[in-house]
């Protein structure tokens, strides 16, 4: 049941320190701060190619992983949708690893996805929340999100379970190649371990989080803008609040406004930015401040340092807890939730059962 919540949604949501906890210690050792995923029947540290197939929130785990794995293992990553990768029938490197991510392990594309990559001899690995599901079955390798059933037709608590396990694969790989040093692993592991009470931390922020949406619920447009690993927070955001509410949103790549976008602002819409203190804010902040020069409305998410340095510049702030680069997309995914949810709930929708989606996709 959804014991004291009006929605499943808002307890999915609440869930997560919990369940990142969970799935955090089902790989990480706290004695050695060291990750340990379970035995596989090839070395991953071989790897010369990764590719990565998956649907809708899903896909964008892979993003956040195409980004980690790329930087801490050194490993090139392809990332796409399923219902492109299959049907464009691309050529897959001998030996190479192929990862399907699934909260359902039924989505109709990513099971057809996983079956094209076993017929061009690529191992497969798949991260899956339901462990008897098919494509758990069909994979050589299943690393499971501890997520617990999740009834909600928006993803939530899958989605960042999902960021924390490919966390630690994108650590695991980078140890086994040699990229990544004990030393590194140690410190990201000490990151990730931080994250349950940090995301607690948000979850405190509900009441200033739903007068921001009551704000927001009347536009008819929202641009959510990130760079990097805040990009596909930015494409997370926009799908959460479009699936629910039902306001048309969209998330950019914010150095990729100059190139069109940017002509959809004026004082109507409003503006999300994603942008933790990292070594890409100020490039952000310059982004924003574009934005903002047009009348955007801007609701600017950051840590202290970061809201420090923007000044008066922007129309409302997210406090977000200070985080370890390395962690950052787990923590931000929990405010555009919530904001994507009050919205929903401000307008009446049905925030669980949304208009014209099924919470498992098996039909092509
Ligand atoms: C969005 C959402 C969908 C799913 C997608 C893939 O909130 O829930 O975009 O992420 O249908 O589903 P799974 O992960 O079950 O393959």
């Amino acid at each position: 049941g959804k014991g004291n919540y009006n929605h499943f949604m808002q307890k999915e949501i609440f869930e997560q320190p919990a369940v990142i906890g969970d799935t955090l210690h089902s790989f990480i050792n706290p004695a050695t701060r060291s990750i340990k995923l379970p035995d596989m029947p090839f070395n991953i540290g071989d790897a010369t190619r990764l590719t990565i197939v998956a649907c809708g929130t899903s896909f964008y785990a892979g993003l956040v992983a195409k980004h980690w794995i790329e930087r801490y293992a050194g490993l090139g990553v392809d990332v796409d949708v399923a219902s492109e990768f299959r049907y464009r029938c691309p050529p897959m490197p001998k030996g190479g690893i192929a990862l399907f991510i699934s909260q359902s392990g039924e989505t109709a594309d990513t099971l057809a996805a996983l079956r094209y990559a076993k017929s061009k001899g690529q191992k497969i690995l798949s991260i899956v929340n339901v462990p008897e599901s098919t494509i758990a079955r069909e994979s050589d390798v299943v690393l499971q999100t501890y997520a617990g059933p999740e009834i909600g037709v928006a993803s939530t608590k899958a989605f960042t379970t999902q960021l924390t396990v490919l966390a630690c694969l994108a650590v695991t790989i980078g140890r086994e190649n040699g990229s990544l040093s004990a030393k590194d692993e140690a410190g990201i592991v000490s990151a990730l371990t931080e994250l349950p009470k940090q995301v607690a931390e948000i979850l405190h922020h509900d009441e200033e989080i739903r007068n921001l949406a009551i704000n927001i619920a009347d536009a008819r447009d929202v641009l959510y803008l990130g760079r990097g690993l805040g990009y596909p927070i930015a494409l997370e955001g926009a799908l959460k609040l479009k699936e629910i509410s039902y306001i048309h949103a969209e998330g950019y790549a914010a150095g990729e406004m100059k190139h069109g976008p940017i002509a959809l602002i004026d004082p109507l819409v409003p503006i999300i930015v994603i942008a933790p203190s990292d070594d890409l804010f100020e490039k952000t902040v310059s982004n924003m401040q574009e934005a903002a020069a047009r009348g955007g409305r801007v609701i600017f998410l950051s840590d202290a340092k970061g809201l420090e340095t923007i000044g008066d510049m922007a129309s409302a702030t997210v406090e977000m807890p200070a985080v370890a680069d390395f962690a950052s997309p787990i923590l931000y995914t929990i405010p555009v939730q919530m904001l994507a949810y009050h919205v929903a709930v401000h307008k009446g929708t049905d925030v669980d059962q949304p208009r014209n989606l099924a919470k498992s996709v098996t039909v092509e």
